[in-house]
């Protein structure tokens, strides 16, 4: 199976949207592979980020979730970077885990279709995950092979850092997936203040090895990028923001390659 990677922290704001949007453009344009990135946040902010119109879209990631009749081919969309493609997400998703309730295989759905050989395609997916734990991230677990957990380097952060690692050890067990496992944490926000620099250490002492070298500081250029619906290597290539985007992206490719098997028990 190909490497799936999913961007996870239940709190908003940490930058899983812009990890992902410009990791994957990064690991296309710069790595040659075939990346699909799916959205499952009812906002769409990884679309919108690729320049989809994600409110007139269709369909998208919620049919191909709900309707076993509508194909990836029909709600994966090119986007301006050659080897990216982006299935989109918006409004209709909050109605996902209402609608898959019944569904006994409910937290299988994402995993079971991209088990289907038209997502064999791709050497790398990545997951857009909604700053929640309910179904719809469990189904992005269940389906990832690892998580990258993006961190704001504030108050209380710690915390949700904590429960994704939790959380993901459960589903580990739970479903006998030794091959899941954290394979990066991200400080993200990063600005020259004590408090931030406190908390960097903490979290580089609780994850010694899997903690990127790089925080993600602030830049403007990300922000902008964004509002522009263009990936930072289009909008800013030259901006310190692209830097340091370019280094986390090295570390989570790295992170995979260097994986050893059976050591995804060892999380915490
Ligand atoms: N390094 C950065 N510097 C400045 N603004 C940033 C940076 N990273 C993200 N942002 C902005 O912060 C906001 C939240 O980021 P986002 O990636 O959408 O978080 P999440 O997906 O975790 O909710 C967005 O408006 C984004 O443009
Ligand atoms: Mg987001």
């Amino acid at each position: 199976m190909s490497r799936r990677i999913a961007f996870i922290n239940e709190k908003g704001g940490t930058c899983k949207t812009t990890l992902a949007v410009n990791l994957a453009a990064y690991f296309a344009r710069k790595k040659g592979q075939r990346v699909l990135l799916l959205d499952l946040d009812t906002q769409g902010h990884a679309g919108k980020s690729l320049g989809v119109d994600v409110r007139t879209t269709s369909p998208n990631v919620f049919h191909f979730l709900c309707d076993r009749s509508v194909s990836l081919s029909e709600v994966a969309r090119p986007t301006a970077t050659e080897g990216l493609t982006v299935v989109p997400s918006y409004k209709e998703m909050s109605e996902f885990p209402v609608s898959a309730a019944p569904d006994p295989r409910r937290a299988f759905r994402l995993a079971e279709r991209l088990a289907e050989p038209a997502a064999a395609h791709y050497d790398l997916v990545l997951f857009d995950a909604p700053p929640s734990m309910g179904l719809t991230t469990y189904n992005i677990l269940v389906a990832a092979t690892e998580v990258v957990i993006p961190v704001a380097l504030t108050y209380l952060s710690l915390d949700g850092c904590a429960e994704v690692v939790e959380t993901v050890r459960r589903v580990s067990a739970e479903h006998d997936r030794p091959d899941l496992h954290v394979s990066l944490v991200v400080p993200t926000l990063y600005r020259k203040t004590t408090l931030a620099d406190e908390i960097l250490d903490k979290l580089r002492s609780y994850f010694p090895d899997r903690c990127a070298k790089t925080p993600l500081g602030l830049n403007v250029k990300i922000d902008e990028a964004q509002s522009h619906g263009k990936t930072i290597w289009e909008y800013a290539p030259w901006s310190r923001g692209a830097t340091m985007l370019q280094e986390i992206a090295e570390a989570v490719f790295s992170a995979g390659a260097q994986r050893k098997p059976a050591a995804g028990r060892a999380v915490a």
